[in-house]
């Protein structure tokens, strides 16, 4: 196994000391990129790009090699499970995903089967292999999945959705329903991530994209219940000195910033957190790692503005260990790239002083 160049990333999700601040950025490969949009031309559609290990790689290197990031995340999409469930996923250019079959009722839920990692998603455990080899060391790889509350409204909803009705009308008409769709999706999941870890990933990121837009109550009967459920049989290894012997845990929901506390017992090593979280306010700070949590849309901003937003990002953690410096959701696909370049080294020359012994 090679020894890994740069584990501040690593480090930083135990909450142990580090001389800067690390930085990844949500959706780092992507259309942003102009060589991402070239070779997205070239493999014809975004699937394609994802099912063939050898592009997947060359797209997860891309802003690795124009940036100084702390972290590499495989390139790939949450939708990978349902489609592998046969529910026929494909993208249509400026509609974002849909599904060719949608689970409309019970029986739907009932014949999905729990997809063979090492089968049916065998390109992306492929492409995690590939991606390990070729960065030999160079930062850690980030494996991830989508949440089951998560997966579960694009699977009912047939795509993307604003009011989320379809899935609440199933919440609140027949929650045994989508009880049963939840917890099959957290079984494939755990058995995705863990064919992750085994194939390298060194760390994991769950993300619950639209847990936000439950109450309190059923965001735990219906997202948490069954995040917890997957960590908790995630093979994550035991803590040393050692980085590379444990694969930490980022549990991100967008909108969860007044459920932290139940966030953290769920046994993960990291919370996500949007741009509406107050990183001030965080009581656990240097107990549990925090990632995030800059507002996407400042990255539109000239130079001196996004310098200041990330001062009082990181003026707002403070001294405290276990903060990785991310956006507080994905990178907006029309920001320009000298921008992106501004933000990281502005993280990277900026935090210096907050790790000072
Ligand atoms: O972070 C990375 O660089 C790794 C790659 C990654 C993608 N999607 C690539 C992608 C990751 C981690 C995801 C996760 C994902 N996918 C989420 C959770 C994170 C989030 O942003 O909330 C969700 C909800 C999806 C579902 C999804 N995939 C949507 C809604 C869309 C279309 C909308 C959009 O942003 O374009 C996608 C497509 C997608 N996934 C693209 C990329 C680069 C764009 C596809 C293209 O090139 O046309």
């Amino acid at each position: 196994m090679s020894q890994l160049k740069n584990d501040r990333y690593l480090r930083a999700l135990q909450c142990l000391p580090v001389d800067y601040t690390p930085v990844w950025i949500m959706r780092q490969a992507g259309r942003y990129l102009p060589e991402y949009r070239q070779l997205r031309l070239t493999a014809g559609s975004f699937m394609n790009l994802c099912q063939t290990p050898e592009l997947a790689c060359e797209v997860t290197l891309q802003p690795l090699k124009r940036f100084d990031l702390d972290a590499a995340i495989i390139f790939s999409d949450i939708l990978t499970i349902p489609d592998a469930m046969g529910l026929g996923l494909h993208f249509e250019t400026g509609e974002g995903p849909k599904f060719i079959k949608p689970i409309i009722n019970v029986t739907d839920i009932k014949q999905l089967p729990i997809p063979d990692p090492e089968q049916s998603l065998k390109y992306v455990m492929d492409a995690i292999r590939l991606t390990r080899k070729e960065l030999d060391g160079k930062v850690p790889l980030i494996g991830f999945s989508g949440s089951p509350w998560t997966l579960a409204t694009y699977m009912i909803e047939g795509g993307s959705s604003k009011s989320f009705t379809k899935i609440k009308k199933m919440m609140y008409s027949n929650p045994k329903a989508l009880h049963l769709l939840l917890e099959k999706l957290a079984n494939s999941v755990a058995l995705y991530l863990n064919a992750q870890i085994k194939a390298g990933a060194q760390s994991i990121m769950i993300f619950d994209t639209w847990g936000g837009v439950l109450s309190h109550q059923s965001y735990q009967e219906f997202s948490l219940y069954y995040m917890q459920m997957i960590i908790s049989e995630l093979i994550r290894g035991t803590k040393s000195a050692d980085m590379l012997s444990y694969v930490p845990v980022t549990l991100f929901t967008k909108g969860g910033g007044l459920w932290l506390e139940p966030i953290r017992q769920t046994g993960c090593d990291a919370i996500g957190v949007d741009w509406t979280v107050d990183l001030n306010k965080i009581k656990s700070k240097g107990q549990i790692a925090i990632q995030g949590n800059l507002d996407p849309s400042v990255l539109y901003a000239d130079k001196s503005t996004i310098e200041s937003n990330v001062e009082a990002v990181l003026t707002e953690y403070g001294y405290h260990n276990g903060h990785i410096f991310n956006l507080g959701h994905g990178i907006l696909q029309d920001i320009p790239v000298e921008h992106v370049q501004h933000f990281i080294h502005a993280v990277h020359q900026q935090s210096k002083r907050f790790h000072c012994d």
